[in-house]
C-alpha cells in the first residue's frame, strides 16, 4: 500500500498524519509543547521542544497498527508561518524562535517602510510590513542582539528547521517564504533589492522550492530513532494556510477557503498575482506551482468565541456535561433561538488587535447597540456574527476590489463544525458554504503535496480530485442576507469611528498602570 505522511508544526503542538493514496486518513498523532511570553507582546518557542515532539510524534504514528512504516513513500511539511529560527555555523539554535503572533517589532515595520519605501515594499513583497512577519524580527535581532546576529549563519522558518533536522538540508517553499517579506512574490525567489536595503545577506537564507518539489531525504540517524525508512523523500511543503487550502481542495482560480480556528482566514486561490495596493489583504505564492493566493487573516475568530465560552460559559459547561455535548454546541443552540442580526447587537472581534483589513495592534473588542432587550443568547449570536462580519471585510475586498469572481467558500475549522455558524457564514457572505470530507487541517494538505512529489499524483489538482469530496452544502437565505447587509454597513463604520478611541485607550491603560504602580 502507498502511504503518505504529513507533518504540521503548529503553535500548540505538532500533528503528524498518515493517509493512503485515496486520501483516507489511517493514523494521526499530536504532541504538544509550551509557548513562552517573557514580556508583554512577546511570543517565543524553543525549537528543541519542536524537535523532541516531532521525533516522538513520528515514532508514535508509525506504531499505529494501521501503518506499515515501509509503505511511507514521502513526507510533506507544513506549519506556523513567519517565525524565525537563528542558527550558528554548527547548525545550533542561537535564541528562542520569535513567532508569528509576537508584536514587539512595530518600530522595525516603520523602518522597513522607510528603507525600502512604502509603495516599493508592496510592489516587491506584495505586502506591507506586519509585526508578525519575519523581516521585522530579523531587524529586531540585528538591533537588540548584535552579538547573536553576528554569529548567525542561517535563518529558517519553523517547519524548515524541522526539515533541517530531518534531512540536513536548508530549504523552504514559496508559500511560507512569502510571509517573510523578503521574497519577491511575483518572481517566487528572494528579492535582492529588499535584502540589500535591509542589509540581510542572501547567504543566511535557504534555497526556495515549489511546494511539491523534493528537498532532501530522511537521514540514517532519524530513521533509526523514529522507524521512518532512511531516504524517504521530504517535499518542500507549504505554510499552514496554503497546505490547509490544498487539503480542502482549494487549488483552482477563484476557489475560496474560510478557516475559523483561533484566528480566522479567508484564502482565495488565484492564477495570477493580485496585490491590494493598499496592503489590506496578504498576497502570497500558493502551494500549487506558479499560482498565488490572496488572504485575509483576522487575529481573534474562534478565539473570540473561546474567550466568551471560557469567561461566561460556565453554566453551559454544566449543561453540556449533563447532556454529553460540548459547551460550543450548547452555546450555539442558544444563539439559534435569536433572529439574524441579534436585534441590533453588534460585536467587534478585535480582542487582541487586528491584522487584516485593519492593521492595528491597539484595536479591541466591543459590544455595540446593547439594550435591556438583549439576553445571553443575543450576546452569543452577536459573537458568531461579529467574527463573520470581520471575515466578510476580507471576502469583500477580494471579491469587489480585486475582482476575484467567486460565489462559494469551503469551510474548515470550528466554523465548519456548527450548522448555525455555517448558515451565518452563507448569509453574511451571500455565498454557498461547502464542507469537505476531511477536516484534518494543514497536515492533510502537506501529505497530498508529498504524494505529488513522490509521483503518486500527477499534480496538486490531481491529488485533490482523488482525495477531496464535498459532503455538505449550505445556501444563503435571501431574507437573512438582506438583514445582514443592513447591519454590516454599521459594523463597517464602527472601526473607523473608534480607531482614535482604541489608541487613546491603549495609552490610558499604560498610564493607569503607572499610577497604580506608584508606591
Ligand atoms: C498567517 C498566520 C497564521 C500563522 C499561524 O499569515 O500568521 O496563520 O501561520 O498558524
Amino acid at each position: 500500500m502507498t502511504l503518505l505522511m504529513g507533518l504540521d508544526l503548529g503553535t500548540s503542538g505538532v500533528k503528524i498524519l498518515v493517509a493512503d493514496a485515496d486520501g483516507e486518513v489511517l493514523a494521526t498523532n499530536t504532541e504538544e509543547y509550551p509557548l513562552y511570553q517573557p514580556e508583554v507582546g512577546w511570543s517565543e518557542q524553543d525549537p528543541a521542544d519542536w524537535w523532541a515532539a516531532t521525533l516522538d510524534g513520528i515514532e508514535a504514528v508509525l506504531e499505529d497498527p494501521a501503518v506499515d512504516p515501509e509503505d511511507v513513500e514521502a513526507l510533506g511539511l507544513t506549519g506556523q508561518m513567519h517565525g524565525s529560527v537563528f542558527l550558528d555555523d554548527e547548525g545550533e539554535v542561537l535564541r528562542p524562535a520569535i513567532l508569528w503572533n509576537d508584536t514587539r517589532t512595530s518600530a522595525q515595520c516603520d523602518e522597513i517602510e522607510e528603507r525600502v519605501g512604502e509603495d516599493r515594499i508592496i510592489e516587491l513583497a506584495s505586502n506591507p510590513p506586519f509585526e508578525g512577519f519575519t523581516a521585522p524580527k530579523i531587524l529586531w535581532v540585528q538591533e537588540h542582539e548584535p552579538e547573536r546576529y553576528d554569529q548567525t549563519e542561517t535563518i529558517l522558518l519553523p517547519k524548515d528547521f524541522i526539515r533541517y533536522k530531518l534531512t540536513e538540508a536548508f530549504a523552504t517553499d514559496v508559500s511560507d517564504a512569502s510571509g517573510t517579506l523578503l521574497l519577491d512574490v511575483g518572481e517566487r525567489d528572494w528579492s535582492p533589492e529588499i535584502l540589500d536595503e535591509l542589509d540581510i545577506s542572501r547567504d543566511l537564507l535557504p534555497e526556495v522550492y515549489e511546494s511539491p518539489e523534493v528537498t532532501g531525504a530522511i537521514t540514517d540517524a532519524v530513521a533509526e530513532r523514529t522507524g521512518l525508512p532512511a531516504d524517504t523523500p521530504v517535499v518542500a511543503g507549504a505554510g499552514d494556510n496554503a497546505a490547509g487550502a490544498v487539503g480542502s481542495g482549494v487549488v483552482g482560480d477563484g476557489d475560496v477557503w474560510g478557516s475559523i480556528g483561533t484566528s480566522g482566514v479567508i484564502f482565495v486561490a488565484t492564477d495570477d498575482e493580485r496585490t491590494d495596493p493598499e496592503g489590506r489583504v496578504h498576497t502570497f505564492c500558493h502551494a500549487v506551482p506558479d499560482t498565488w493566493h490572496v488572504m485575509g487573516v483576522m487575529l481573534s475568530a474562534g478565539g473570540a468565541f473561546s474567550w466568551f465560552s471560557d469567561t461566561l460559559g460556565g453554566p453551559e459547561d454544566v449543561v453540556a456535561d449533563q447532556l454529553g455535548k460540548d459547551a460550543f454546541e450548547v452555546l450555539t443552540d442558544e444563539a439559534a433561538t435569536v433572529d439574524p442580526g441579534s436585534e441590533g447587537l453588534i460585536f467587534l472581534p478585535y480582542l487582541n488587535g487586528e491584522r487584516t483589513p485593519h492593521r492595528d495592534a491597539d484595536a479591541r473588542g466591543a459590544f455595540f447597540g446593547l439594550s435591556t432587550r438583549h439576553d445571553k443568547s443575543h450576546v452569543v449570536r452577536s459573537v458568531l456574527e461579529g467574527v463573520t462580519y470581520g471575515l466578510r471585510d476580507s471576502f469583500r475586498i477580494v471579491r469587489d476590489d480585486l475582482g476575484v469572481d467567486t460565489g462559494q467558500l469551503k469551510a474548515a475549522g470550528g466554523g465548519a463544525k456548527s450548522p448555525l455558524w455555517k448558515q451565518i457564514q452563507a448569509d453574511i457572505f451571500d455565498a454557498e458554504i461547502l464542507t469537505p470530507n476531511v477536516d484534518e487541517g494543514p497536515a492533510y494538505g502537506s501529505a497530498l503535496l508529498a504524494g505529488v512529489g513522490a509521483d503518486v499524483y500527477d499534480s496538486v489538482a490531481d491529488a485533490t480530485e482523488q482525495a477531496v469530496d464535498i459532503v455538505d452544502s449550505v445556501e444563503p437565505i435571501d431574507q437573512h442576507t438582506r438583514v445582514y447587509d443592513e447591519y454590516y454597513e454599521i459594523y463597517e463604520s464602527l472601526y473607523p469611528a473608534l480607531e482614535d478611541c482604541f489608541a487613546a485607550n491603549s495609552a490610558a491603560i499604560e498610564s493607569a498602570q503607572d499610577i497604580l504602580d506608584e508606591a
